[in-house]
């Protein structure tokens, strides 16, 4: 009886795909239970369940926007457009205009789109640019991190209008208004936001120049270092006048008109190289997705220049090898060591091999294929006492930043988009006079050979800096299909902790059968290969730790992980999940 959950709502679709028998006997013991008192435990906020539609983000006022956009009679391209603008207000320290992203949609009659709208490289970007300046000379040691050369040219206005030409029913400007109306009556801050914003103060008290040459950050969001408390009221008028006129004169503003002005001469004035050229010559990019079949499953997720879903097929076809739940009744230990090792194979070729593969070759075929996957040493006994080297194949190199969103609507359109201006407030940079944050997505290239990233990721020089190019991504939107139905729609903020995320919400669902709140809530390993560390998000339990240090694993302290946003079919609807961990709500219907 254990297993059986107590909530008639969380009975969902797999249990459809087991029979009615078992589906029976489920409602039947909960009936029993409810009768005597005993189901009484509610849904937490965090969960939502709905008929028709669903919307989940990591911001209660951004799936509520979403929803408004289907209530309105618009699709999930609206909704996801009003989504990420609203995200932009709420979350402006995850993303926003002054970001990038990508998008994958896979429309009712079955056809898949996807959208890159990654932020790119300057047309004056240099692969040394973060080691010797213009002059030959030293470059600040955080330059691709904070202060305005870390900023690279912003695609997120125009990925939106790509999206909604194409796919889109409602007007651009109606997507605009929620989030106008958040910028301009404000939100109550929470407490992720709070906890962001102590991040971000740090990076201006190492670096005391930042508080001169960033000082719209400083002011709006850290409140000139005096933090603002949870529950106070944030309002952005100058964002809120960027998101009228972007409503009022359409998405050009931001490539050829006043802004794309604005930005060159915030850039100029303080050592930046992105110019108006640079924003009047970006491009959207359609991309064909990654494709993977997972016990039944079939996968469709991002390519590059992210590394997400090159990594996310690689490590299932390798637990592809494994019954997972069998190896999971033995121990769970054992089975987080065989997922561990899976995981440290794909970053150890994301390190070497991932790039933007418009200007790199990226063997994507070879490491997504079942046969490479095949070859891939794990022990499932052993502890993984082996050198890096012996990880990935070398034949052929934390995070407030970055917010996903799943929805989903009546019609069974979905769309699963991850947006980001890199770490908390971005470069801090910003046009003070349009509220617009500058993203530091530069620092998502190789910007130091041999040098970890803001995340600690190593990476190779394929992913040097060069005019036009996009930094490597770990953004893994991602869609589920079961007999060609949409089943699983997900996504996760939070640099390569979405890749493992991600990965750990499939398996829980789709290998262990866990509910959606379980599989959102279990304790989340992540190891990245390098450094040769497991983290947790939560502490582990005890014999989960004690196992795991018998098998070889050092077991951080530190507590970081991603925040996913996930959608699961259920029988009659969906459930739809907003990450407890930071804070949001989903929407649905
Ligand atoms: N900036 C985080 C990522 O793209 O992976």
């Amino acid at each position: 009886m254990a297993n059986v959950k107590c909530r008639m709502s969380n009975v969902e679709w797999r249990m459809s795909n087991k029979g009615r028998l078992r589906l029976g006997l489920a409602g039947t013991a909960c009936a029993a239970l409810l009768a005597v008192g005993a189901c009484q435990r509610p849904a937490p906020q965090w969960l939502a369940y709905g008929r028709q539609c669903m919307v989940a983000s990591d911001s209660a006022e951004a799936s509520a926007a979403g929803l408004e956009m289907l209530e309105a009679g618009g699709n999930a391209i609206d909704a996801a457009a009003a989504v990420s603008f609203a995200l932009g207000v709420t979350r402006p320290y995850s993303t926003g205009i002054g970001g990038g992203g990508f998008l994958i949609a896979r429309t009712a009659n079955g056809r898949v789109y996807v959208f890159d709208y990654r932020e790119t490289a300057p047309a004056k970007a240099r692969p040394d640019m973060y080691v010797r300046g213009d002059d030959g000379g030293p470059v600040a040691e955080h330059a691709s991190r904070d202060g305005h050369l870390a900023v690279a040219v912003p695609g997120l206005v125009a990925g939106r209008r790509a999206v909604l030409e194409e796919l889109g029913t409602l007007p651009w400007a109606r997507t605009l208004q929620p989030a106008i109306r958040l910028a301009r009556d404000g939100f109550l801050i929470d407490r992720h936001f709070t906890d962001a914003a102590e991040e971000a103060l740090k990076r201006y008290r190492t670096d005391s120049s930042l508080t001169a040459s960033c000082p719209y950050v400083y002011r709006t969001y850290l409140n000139g270092g005096e933090l603002f408390p949870v529950g106070h009221r944030l309002r952005q008028p100058a964002l809120a006048k960027l998101l009228e006129a972007l409503a009022s004169e359409g998405p050009g503003l931001m490539t050829r008109g006043r802004v794309a002005e604005a930005i060159e001469r915030e850039m100029a004035a303080h050592g930046g190289v992105v110019r108006a050229a640079d924003l009047r010559n970006y491009e959207v990019l359609r991309r064909e997705p990654i494709g993977a079949t997972y016990r039944g499953y079939d996968i469709i997720t991002m390519p590059p220049p992210s590394s997400g879903g090159v990594a996310i097929a690689q490590t299932l076809n390798v637990l592809e090898r494994f019954n997972l739940r069998a190896v999971r009744r033995r121990s769970q230990g054992r089975a987080d060591h065989v997922i561990v090792e899976a995981f440290k194979h794909a970053f150890a070729d994301r390190a070497r091999h991932l790039a933007d593969a418009d200007f790199a070759p990226v063997p994507a075929a070879l490491l997504t294929s079942k046969a490479y996957a095949g070859g891939l040493v794990i022990d499932e006994e052993s502890a993984p006492q082996r050198p890096p080297g012996a990880y990935g194949t070398s034949q052929v190199s934390d995070d407030a930043g970055t917010s996903h969103y799943s929805i989903v609507d009546r019609w069974g359109n979905v769309v699963v988009g991850t947006e980001t201006i890199n770490t908390e407030f971005g470069s801090l940079a910003a046009v003070e006079e349009w509220g617009l944050v500058l993203n530091n997505e530069m620092d998502d290239f190789t910007s130091r050979p041999g040098e970890p990233n803001a995340y600690g990721l190593i990476q190779s020089d394929r992913n040097a800096p060069q005019p036009g190019k996009r930094p490597l991504s770990s953004m893994s939107p991602t869609i589920v299909l079961k007999k060609d139905k949409p089943v699983l729609m997900l996504g996760a903020s939070g640099g390569p902790r979405i890749i493992t995320s991600v990965l750990h919400v499939m398996i829980n669902v789709l290998d262990y059968r866990m509910s959606l709140e379980d599989a959102m809530t279990a304790p989340r390993p992540h190891h990245q290969w390098q450094p040769d560390v497991l983290y947790f998000d939560q502490a582990p339990p005890d014999p989960l730790a004690v196992d795991l240090r018998s098998r070889g694993y050092e077991i951080a302290d530190e507590r970081k992980t991603g925040i996913v946003q996930a959608i699961l079919r259920r029988l009659g609807g969906w459930a739809g999940a907003s990450d407890p961990r930071k804070g949001g709500r989903p929407a649905g219907r």
